[in-house]
């Protein structure tokens, strides 16, 4: 659990969804997804779905020395706040435009997001309902499988009880078709077997603070930033969103035997000898991290167990100076989802966007005979500001042009995750991760072999993306109840 650090009286934290400000660590979790009729006569059975929810909301305050059984938190996209709270008229209201038109947008979200081919948003959910189909998300944990069933059970006799104005989507092609958390094990890795859940914003429940990583500049209502603003500021509808904060849900397929087979035979190709050393060097040098853990910065050589959970280091420092990338390379996965101190220069910004990852792997892992299996991440990217902190960062991984680390002819990209084709305002993308190092004779991945076309391949593809207000306690309640808080 993710300890808040206090300083002054903040927020309410009665008032706040639980997920916004502590890592939960339940051993499961299902992410049920719903749509809603619009027709206004069903809203009150769209209502008494929330009532019966409502007993196991969990807010953010210390649940003291035992986790919850059984507990949920619910987010609503801009269809869904339109349909529960329609006087807020949420599509003429000062809610982003990003979060109004949504992440399948080719004139907004997905010149960020840039998903093509397999991961194109005419493809998401499995093709199994549209986009503008889910209204609602309800994500609930549990401490063990008896628990899961229960509170599985629960929420969705809540919806059949709705008489069919409460509908559940099915996304996946599994036996449920659920999102559901696979207990992967060490429970804190997943697939592409690294280490996940490391480094987080440790949120300082500051109500004057301006760093991004402050509780205020994920909560709407408090942002102290002059950029992101979480918004609406204005209106009923920032009474109806203060205290929430937003999530980027993004289910991420991971195609495990692509990245495997890729790691092998670059490793036979660089160095057939070392074949199995080289394999871990290689996806470190992709990560940024060592597979247990260790950061490149801190342990350039070898996964160490003192720095296996590490957080405390940056690239320019004079400790450990990383300003060559010949520890982590500058196009690393964590380098460019998190570049710390390197300067950054994008867009005349120089604030480096901060997310809160709540995500977990879904899938089973790979074996013999389930190499067609469904397997990958499901992706809870929390923000108070959409557009500038998660869509920043996504067109950071899809072209590294933010920081003049980079070659300004050609924008490399994030080599575990970016969207190979990503491409969409043009710019000039360079298909090739390099690895700097110290006697100059860089290591350009891929390189030439048998298998090798040349590129890199496509590790990730989007099978799914919505964007969810988690709104706060008194708003859910005031749905559930059909009264609306002033
Ligand atoms: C299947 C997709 C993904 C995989 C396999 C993956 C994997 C990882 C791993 C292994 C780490 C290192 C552990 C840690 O620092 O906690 C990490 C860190 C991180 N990832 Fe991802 N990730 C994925 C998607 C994303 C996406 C979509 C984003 C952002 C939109 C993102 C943002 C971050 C951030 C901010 C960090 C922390 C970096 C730091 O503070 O140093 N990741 N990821």
């Amino acid at each position: 659990m993710t300890a808040l650090k206090k300083t002054t009286p903040g927020p309410n934290l009665a008032d706040i969804q639980g997920l916004i400000i502590r890592g939960y660590t339940h051993p499961c979790s299902v992410h049920l997804l719903f749509k809603f009729s619009s027709k206004p006569a069903d809203l009150t059975s769209v209502r008494h779905f929330f009532k019966a929810l409502m007993p196991h909301l969990q807010n953010a305050e210390d649940w003291g020395p035992l986790k919850p059984e059984m507990m949920l938190n619910i987010g609503l996209t801009a269809g869904g706040i339109a349909i529960v709270r329609s006087d807020l008229n949420v599509y003429n209201s000062n809610f982003s435009t990003t979060f109004k038109r949504g992440p399948w947008d080719v004139n907004s979200a997905q010149l960020s997001l840039g998903d093509y081919g397999d991961g194109d948003p005419s493809k998401w959910w499995n093709n199994k309902f549209a986009n503008e189909d889910v209204h609602c998300i309800v994500h609930a944990y549990a401490m063990n499988p008896g628990a899961q069933d229960s509170i599985v059970d629960m929420i969705t006799t809540a919806a059949k009880n709705s008489k069919g104005t409460v509908t559940e989507l099915l996304p996946l092609k599994s036996k449920t078709g659920r999102l559901e958390q696979y207990p992967l094990i060490p429970s804190d890795y997943i697939h592409f077997k690294y280490r996940d859940s490391i480094d987080e914003p440790d949120l300082n429940d500051n109500p004057a603070g301006t760093d991004q990583a402050d509780l205020n500049n994920f909560l709407i209502g408090y942002s102290t930033l002059p950029n992101p603003i979480p918004g609406p500021l204005n209106g009923p509808e920032a009474v109806f969103a203060k205290n929430g904060c937003y999530n980027a849900f993004r289910v991420l397929y991971q195609d495990v035997v692509t990245f495997d087979n890729f790691l092998e035979d670059q490793a036979q190709q660089i160095n057939p000898k070392e074949k199995d050393t080289t394999v871990e060097w290689i996806a470190a040098k992709i990560c940024g991290r060592w597979r247990q853990g260790s950061p490149l910065v801190l342990s350039p050589d070898m996964p160490e167990h003192d720095t296996s959970k590490s957080t405390d280091f940056g690239y320019e420092q004079a400790v450990n100076n990383d300003s060559q990338g010949l520890r982590c390379p500058f196009a690393a996965h964590t380098r460019v989802a998190n570049p710390r101190d390197e300067p950054v220069d994008a867009a005349g910004s120089t604030l480096v966007p901060r997310i809160l990852r709540r995500g977990m792997a879904y899938g089973p892992p790979l074996l013999d005979d389930n190499t067609d299996a469904d397997r990958g991440l499901i992706g809870l990217f929390l923000c108070g500001d959409i557009s500038g902190q998660f869509e920043t960062l996504y067109s950071w991984i899809n072209t590294n042009n933010f920081s003049d680390v980079f070659s300004p002819d050609f924008n490399t990209q994030d080599p575990l995750i970016a969207n190979r084709s990503a491409d969409p305002i043009g710019n000039n993308i360079d298909p090739t991760f390099t690895i700097p190092m110290a006697n100059g004779k860089n290591v350009v991945l891929p390189v030439p072999g048998p298998k090798s076309t040349g590129i890199l391949p496509q590790f990730v593809v989007t099978r799914g993306t919505a964007y969810f207000l988690l709104p706060s306690i008194s708003s859910l309640k005031g749905i559930a109840e059909g009264h609306i808080p002033k």
